[in-house]
């Protein structure tokens, strides 16, 4: 079993491995100049193993390739975005204006990519979003140059919350997240579930994005009593609230689920303290599918470590751009064509095939885990075929 410390070397070095591998003969670059791809994800702060998986699974879908998409070889361009909204606009303006892309990848943190799709629907720039499940992407902000391989954040609130109505032993929740848009639309998507079968919302509690004081807040729960809380955190912020939850003596006596997010990427750093938690995802470690199977040998083999969701959604964007380059014979000046070809795509991922929605948000099943020694284990589909919060929807005006 990988430990979380060789995990993060293996991180590193195996993204450089995986470049190394993509190094190409002269001839080849003698054919066509390289595509240019700009990855705008967060490689310092809270998010920071997020970014990096998620640049892992795009490497990896391009070394299956044989280091090309539609015939092109790929040059990147990287920036960190600390998953700092402040920033994102001069961020993705180098990416956009000074690199002169061709596709910008990019990113996990909701706030940051908002600011980003203000730019390249501004710019015509193929943006693909391989994480961030903020509504206005697939909503009021959506546009035929963002496509989104990943999910909205409604998506899997909405199922956890679908799961929760039906159980006759939770009929009082307390919801506790980051106060920042992932946070709101996953509460969001939570209570559209949930209070349809009953129950009721006995507090919602907010944390500063990225703070992890939660100690005071564990305490309120503990006053509440609730018959169980639902939490959204991830990557070092999910990992710290999981140990917490814990160590406050919460974990036996009041269940927590939650998006999976929650302990998707962070296992092995928890270590027991995670046991038992259920949550819903689009992806589980345990679907014992030939497709996920061997995505997760290629993976293992590649990176020195396991995979977990956001691998899959880098994966995947890299599989769904290769569609579209495919398409276009390489050449992304037929924008149209590239990005029709990418709509009618159904995309066979690891977690599943799916395809996109008419406002280019994946539609997919979203799975029920839990969470048994260090894996995310499938126990059942929550809901089949889930598309996007019909609010978002309503919202898309794109065509
Ligand atoms: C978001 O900001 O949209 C997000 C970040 C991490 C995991 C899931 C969603």
């Amino acid at each position: 079993m990988i430990k979380r410390r060789r995990f993060l070397k293996g991180v590193a070095a195996g993204a450089a491995v995986a470049g190394a591998e993509l190094a190409v003969p002269a001839l080849a670059l003698a054919q066509g100049a390289k595509i240019k791809v700009g990855l705008m994800l967060p490689y310092t702060g809270t998010y920071a193993p997020l970014g990096v998986a998620i640049e892992n699974g795009f490497r990896l879908a391009l070394q299956e390739a044989g280091g090309k998409f539609g015939g092109r070889e790929i040059e990147f361009f990287k920036v960190d975005d600390e998953s700092e909204p402040a920033k994102a606009t001069d961020n993705v303006n180098r990416l956009v204006n000074r690199d002169k892309v061709d596709v910008v990848l990019g990113t996990v943190h909701s706030g940051v990519a908002a600011a980003m799709i203000r730019v390249t629907r501004e710019s015509g720039t193929l943006h693909i979003i391989p994480n961030a499940g903020v509504g206005v992407a697939t909503g009021a902000l959506c546009a035929p140059n963002v496509i989104r391989t990943s999910f909205s954040n409604w998506q899997s609130g909405y199922a956890m919350g679908v799961v929760m109505s039906h159980r006759k032993n939770a009929k009082s929740v307390v919801t506790i997240t980051w106060r920042y848009a992932a946070g709101e639309e996953f509460v969001k998507g939570f209570k559209d579930g949930y209070l349809k079968g009953g129950g009721k919302i006995a507090k919602e509690l907010w944390v500063p994005f990225p703070n992890v004081e939660f100690q005071p807040l564990l305490t309120e729960i503990a006053a509440v009593k609730p018959d169980a809380v639902y939490a959204f955190f991830a990557g070092g912020g999910a990992a710290k609230f999981l140990r917490d939850y814990a160590q406050a003596g919460l974990k036996d006596k009041i269940p927590l689920v939650g998006p999976g997010f929650l302990t998707d990427g962070v296992l092995e750093a928890v270590g027991s303290a995670a046991q038992g938690v259920e949550t819903a995802l689009h992806y589980a470690d345990s679907l014992n599918t030939k497709r996920d199977k061997e995505f997760r040998l290629a993976y293992a083999k590649a990176f020195k470590l396991q995979p977990d969701v956001y691998a899959v959604q880098g994966y995947d964007s890299g599989l769904l751009l290769a569609a579209g380059l495919k398409a276009v014979n390489g050449d992304v000046s037929r924008k149209k064509e590239l990005i029709a070809a990418m709509e009618k795509a159904t995309v066979d991922s690891p977690r599943g095939k799916w395809r996109l929605s008419r406002a280019h948000n994946p539609i997919q099943d979203i799975y029920l885990r839990k969470v048994v020694g260090v894996e995310n284990k499938y126990s059942g589909v929550a809901v089949k075929a889930l598309d996007d919060d019909p609010a978002a929807m309503a919202a898309c005006k794109m065509r």
